[in-house]
């Protein structure tokens, strides 16, 4: 396995499957290097290319760029191990060219109006579409696998892809999740212990959320549910699994939320209703 930090050192490793990543990569990260390696193993072994690089424009906050934990050695290891051909670690410049600059594209309604991630952290999905069309456009990949913990950033890639006429398969992967429940995330190494404890509170907000079947019940009793473990939360929301609007009777519906723990903020998500740890889609690991 190659690790490239320029595009001459990616050139060899294109047209595969591209896993976007910014590093600190977890168990969770890792299966979906396997499945990348599975897939590409299923498409004349395309190379599978897992880009590592901590994106300065869609961070809305400072302290949150800052703290992102960084760890390429480790990262390329793991990788190697799970079936990677190249770790793509760019530099700022090579990403973001003073002199050539890289334009943030038309923004999908999914990025711009469901007033969830879009509303709480403005600048982030013009931040992630920014780089991952430039990720796409130097890896050139056939297909990418994005996790679905972050479901409204996969719906704003798979909507990007759409408007741009990308022919890229956009492959999302269920959550996987700790033994208690809690999403796997980079995030998790800056909880502290008790506070790692207390993250249950989000998964367990979903799963409430999915005992009520009227969208209002279900946000109120899985909002409280949530904050009675100590989070506190930004959103918990009923909608439209595919437009992220509200649900309409007979369509897939979701349910997501962001909440904070001290200075770290926890996203997650889950189908609505009857959302249950045992369920088939809940992947545990
Ligand atoms: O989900 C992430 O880790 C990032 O938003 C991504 C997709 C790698 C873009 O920087």
């Amino acid at each position: 396995m190659r690790i490239a930090h320029t595009i001459d050192e990616l050139a060899p490793h294109t047209g595969g499957v591209l896993i976007p990543t910014m590093g600190a990569l977890h168990p969770g990260h890792l299966l979906l290097v396997e499945a990348a390696r599975k897939y590409a193993d299923e498409h004349s072994g395309i190379p599978v290319v897992v880009s590592v690089f901590v994106n300065p424009t869609q961070f809305n906050e400072q302290l949150d760029f800052d703290t992102y934990p960084k760890r390429l050695d480790q990262d390329a290891r793991a990788c190697a191990n799970a079936g990677a051909t190249c770790v793509f670690a760019p530099s700022v410049p090579t990403m973001y060219p003073t002199d050539d600059p890289v334009p943030v594209p038309p923004l999908p309604q999914v990025a711009s109006s469901p007033m969830l991630e879009d509303h709480h952290r403005p600048g982030h999905f013009p931040g992630v579409c920014q780089v991952c069309k430039r990720l796409f456009d130097l890896c050139k990949p056939s297909a990418t696998i994005f996790g679905e913990k972050d479901w409204q950033q996969l719906s704003c890639i798979r909507a990007m892809c759409a408007q741009l006429d990308l022919p890229i398969d956009v492959i999302g992967h269920p959550t996987i999740r700790e033994p208690d429940g809690v999403a796997m995330s980079s995030r998790n190494l800056n909880l502290t212990t008790a506070q790692r404890k207390q993250a249950v509170g989000i998964v367990r907000g979903l799963i409430e959320a999915g005992q009520h079947a009227n969208p209002a019940d279900a946000e109120r009793a899985g909002r409280d549910t949530a904050e009675s473990h100590g989070v506190r939360m930004e959103y918990l929301a009923v909608r439209d699994a595919s437009t992220l609007l509200a649900p309409k009777p007979d369509e897939p519906a979701r349910v997501l939320a962001a909440g904070r723990l001290g200075d770290v903020r926890l996203i997650d998500n889950a189908p609505w209703p009857n959302f249950s740890l045992d369920a088939p889609d809940a992947h545990l690991e």
